[in-house]
């Protein structure tokens, strides 16, 4: 069945920022050493917890300011709490311990982790990262996580495997909206086995120096930058290796809209968004998106035998 639903994910006007008050900013990946030092600031602040701390990775700068840590926490999407953004009082029946995680499909060994376990096996790092939902907002948030390379060396995929399918926890009991019969529940999304093998592809921890909040997808959630934010799966349950490539919840109830790469491009619009700029929320200036949202430098090699393919729906 071919369900068309609006999402009640667009901005409403009084957010967006009248274009004369846009100010001219850069929106390519750079150093700037205001912004260094801004975002040093932040990590000073880092609080130690499973999960939320780590070193900072040098290598990732947003060129942006850190979006304030109160809007990067009270501006979500989660559709299993709330079709809403204002969801993150409810998410706080999420219980984020105990956790398991199921690695399974074609690895060396299938096996079911605690949580606590599995970041015992990892390495915390943290990255400032960009993070840009296809709704055209923005924000740049300090993530606490491991690289995709990490779960790769953790599960062992065979070498038949192609995808990986990530899985969110779907609990109709914490979460009201998995009541709905309207979603093909649970909320799943998924990477070619390449993409995760890519430097910048990461599963998140925490955020701010702290245990990832429950609204921002605890306690394990994927983050892949260069990627429409729906890509990046939440409360992860399961995650499955196979040849197959997944269908999304979204790309299942509505697939003109949305594909399996979904790699941001400014020059490619949504059925309902253009994507040619995205406001940063919390201070709600408007800004230039850039290709790939400025991790082309990383990520673009990925595609060049792909042009045939859907690269940015
Ligand atoms: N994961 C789950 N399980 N459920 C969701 O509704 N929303 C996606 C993504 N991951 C979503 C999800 C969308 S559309 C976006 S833009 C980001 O989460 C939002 O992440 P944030 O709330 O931490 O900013």
């Amino acid at each position: 069945m071919h369900i068309v639903r609006r999402r009640g994910w667009e901005i409403p006007e009084s957010r967006v920022t009248p274009e004369a008050a846009v100010i001219g900013r850069r929106t390519l990946l750079g150093t700037s050493l205001a912004l260094s030092v801004a975002n040093m600031a932040v990590a000073q602040t880092a609080e130690v917890g499973p999960g939320g701390a780590g070193p900072r990775n040098p290598k990732y700068l947003a060129g942006r300011d850190i979006t304030p840590e109160t809007a990067a926490t009270t501006y979500n999407n989660y559709y299993e709490f709330s079709e809403g953004k204002n969801l993150w009082r409810s998410a706080q029946q999420l219980k984020l311990r105990p956790w398991t995680v199921v690695i399974d499909g074609m690895v060396a060994k299938p096996q079911t982790l605690d949580i606590d376990t599995l970041l015992k096996q990892v390495k915390l790092e943290e990255r400032i990262y960009r993070h840009r939902c296809v709704e055209r907002w923005a924000m740049t948030v300090p993530w606490t996580g491991f690289p995709m390379t990490e779960l790769l060396r953790v599960a062992g995929p065979q070498p038949s495997a192609k995808y990986i399918v990530f899985e969110s926890l779907a609990d109709k009991k914490m979460m009201p909206g998995v009541r709905s019969p309207l979603y093909p529940w649970p909320y799943i999304e998924g990477v070619a086995i390449d993409e995760a093998a890519n430097d910048v592809a990461f599963l998140s921890t925490g955020m701010f120096g702290k245990p990832l909040t429950p609204q921002n997808g605890g306690p394990l959630r994927v983050t892949l930058p260069w990627k429409y934010g729906f890509k990046s799966a939440k409360a992860l349950v399961r995650i499955s290796f196979t040849d197959k490539r997944p269908v999304s919840l979204w790309e299942q109830i509505n697939p003109d809209e949305y594909g399996f790469w979904a790699n941001v491009n400014p020059g490619v619009a949504h059925p309902r968004w253009s994507q040619a700029d995205e406001t940063l929320i919390g201070d709600e200036r408007t800004v230039k998106t850039v290709i790939y949202n400025g991790y082309g430098d990383f990520v673009a090699g990925l595609y060049d035998g792909r042009k045939s393919e859907k690269l940015f729906t």
